[in-house]
């Protein structure tokens, strides 16, 4: 819940000019703004093929009475590609669990939206040394029940909750750890070739500096990056480093 729309308009500009050279190859850059702005920068980012935008949530209702929310038809009406889903701050402020997210994630896809599926433990979780199975148990809730072809076209973002803001990122270790566990649980279930298929973002104090190591582990595919995604110079440096 950052900047005005005007604000908002001008770190576009300045990313459009500054990264729209710098995405190569498989590379995608997603512009997730709030809701209210979503039209207006998708607009803005014209046929800018490489910078797409997404949503910060949407509903788990098709549609129907339920004020202020955002439905993925909506989204879909728009033209929106991707949704994230279980943000840890949606998790933690907004009373957001498994089995609401399990909703969410199939009216996503039934809409054809690309949902980025956010995972990830609290600091006092870590340090009983419970993080994997947690972040396991989390994945399998909302995810599990999918088949191996929609499985496919989910984005897992691990954020471990006490890395998200705070200037404490995560160890390259740490996260390629983790994102171990995340693909050898899919693996287990899904088989290997969907598990090398999916690609499962870091997100949590991604900067300029740290940007380089973390997506040079193997199983680190991008990142989900937030307040260096407010200055367009810092962003463009995470982007040029993947
Ligand atoms: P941060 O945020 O990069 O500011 O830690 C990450 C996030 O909000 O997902």
């Amino acid at each position: 819940m950052n900047k005005t729309l005007e604000e908002a308009q001008a770190l576009t500009a300045e990313l459009i000019g500054m990264i729209s050279d710098e995405v190569k190859g498989e590379v995608r850059v997603i512009l997730c703004p709030t809701f209210q702005y979503l039209h207006t920068i998708h607009n803005q980012l014209g046929n800018t093929k490489r910078i797409l935008v997404g949503a910060q949530n949407c509903s788990e209702h098709e549609s129907g009475a339920f004020t202020g929310e955002v439905s993925a038809l909506m989204l879909k009406s728009m033209s929106i590609p991707y949704v994230i889903l279980g943000h840890s701050e949606r998790r933690q402020y907004f009373g957001e669990n498994g089995k609401l997210l399990t909703k969410k994630i199939d009216i996503a896809l039934k809409h054809g939206l690309t949902p980025i599926f956010c995972c990830g433990e609290p600091l006092e979780v870590r340090e009983k040394n419970q993080h994997e199975q947690l972040v396991k148990q989390q994945v399998e809730e909302s995810l599990f029940h999918l088949d191996a072809e929609s499985l496919k076209k989910i984005v897992i973002a691990y954020e471990p909750v006490w890395a998200i803001g705070t200037g404490k990122t995560a160890t390259s270790q740490q996260a390629q750890d983790m994102h171990a566990v995340i693909r050898t649980h899919i693996a287990s279930k899904y088989g290997n070739g969907v598990a090398s298929e999916i690609s499962i973002l870091y997100g949590g104090s991604i900067n300029a500096a740290n940007s380089k190591e973390l997506f040079s582990q193997q199983d680190v595919d991008g990142g989900l990056v937030g307040g260096a995604s407010l200055k367009s110079r810092e962003f463009t440096e995470i982007v040029k480093s993947i």
